[in-house]
């Protein structure tokens, strides 16, 4: 049994309820998780053969509940590509989320700011992304059983979730704007030459994940929206050396709002809004 379907078959046996809403909480941003009514947490490390987070502020488990009446599963944690995974494998809990049967995956993450207006505490609401400087997550055979071989990828983030991540953002007091994601292999933080090739290439937010995850998760159809949390100035622009330390606080601080604007989103989707 491959990987994907021991996990698929262990998931279900834990957890009856089929989830509607898929979230992947980046960097610092787990605590969201913490909201979820009538939580079942299932460590990624008792999936057989499952990729496991080595990365501090990434607890590395799925939780299963409920938020605003809507069923949801929710990664808190992801494993990234410079922890030494192969892209396949990095998107295997998107894979899991899209094969337990979500039909909207919310991709979350903690970003350097390559445009100069954006600030710590904004957040982005992902209209598009630049994944060409990773390799894909589709490469090798492909298994028709999750999606086509030549996925389109014209329009990977659904206009009505942006939009209604715009809203909600302004509702709940946070300065959200549309804005385009690049994902570097990382785990070095770019240089401030990299900065300016990044946004002369037309990126608006930089960081070392989500744009492999949303190219699985169309592959298999899901509805994708993603959402950046802006913790520093990409490397050049702002005036202090780049650290973990200091992208972990950021998001610290802005966790009051990054739950507030997520969780009046879950709820206006379990409205029907954004359909
Ligand atoms: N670069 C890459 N990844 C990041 C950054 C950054 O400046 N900030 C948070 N994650």
């Amino acid at each position: 049994m491959s990987v994907l379907a021991a996990a698929l078959a262990e998931l279900r046996s834990r957890c009856p309820v089929r989830p509607r809403l898929g979230l992947v909480l980046g960097s610092g941003l787990g605590a969201f998780a913490e909201e979820i009514e009538h939580p079942v947490r299932v460590p990624f490390a008792q999936l057989p053969g499952f990729p496991v987070s080595t990365v501090s502020g990434h607890a590395g488990q799925f939780v299963f509940g409920e938020m605003h009446g809507v069923p949801l599963a929710v990664a808190q944690g992801r494993v990234h590509y410079y922890e030494g995974y192969p892209m396949g494998q990095v998107v295997l809990p998107v894979r899991l989320l899209g094969r337990l049967g979500v039909e909207t995956l919310v991709l979350t993450n903690a970003a350097g700011a390559l445009d100069p207006e954006l600030r710590p505490g904004d957040f982005v609401a992902i209209s598009d992304h630049i994944a060409a400087f990773v390799p894909s997550p589709l490469r090798g055979e492909n298994d028709e059983s999750l999606g086509p071989r030549f996925p389109d990828m014209s329009r990977v983030y659904d206009p009505a979730l942006v939009q209604l991540l715009l809203d909600c953002g302004r509702a709940a007091g946070a300065r959200v704007c549309p804005g385009v994601y690049v994902q570097t292999p990382g785990p070095a933080y770019e240089t401030p030459a990299e900065v300016r090739l990044y946004r002369m290439a037309g990126g608006d937010c930089v960081g070392m994940s989500t744009a492999v995850e949303a190219v699985a998760a169309r592959n298999m159809g899901l509805r994708v929206a993603g959402l950046s949390c802006i913790t520093n100035p990409a490397a050049g622009l702002g005036q202090a050396p780049l650290s973990h330390e200091e992208v972990k606080d950021a998001t610290a601080r802005s966790a009051r709002q990054f739950a507030a604007l997520l969780s009046a989103f879950i709820q206006h989707l379990g409205e029907g809004a954004g359909a």
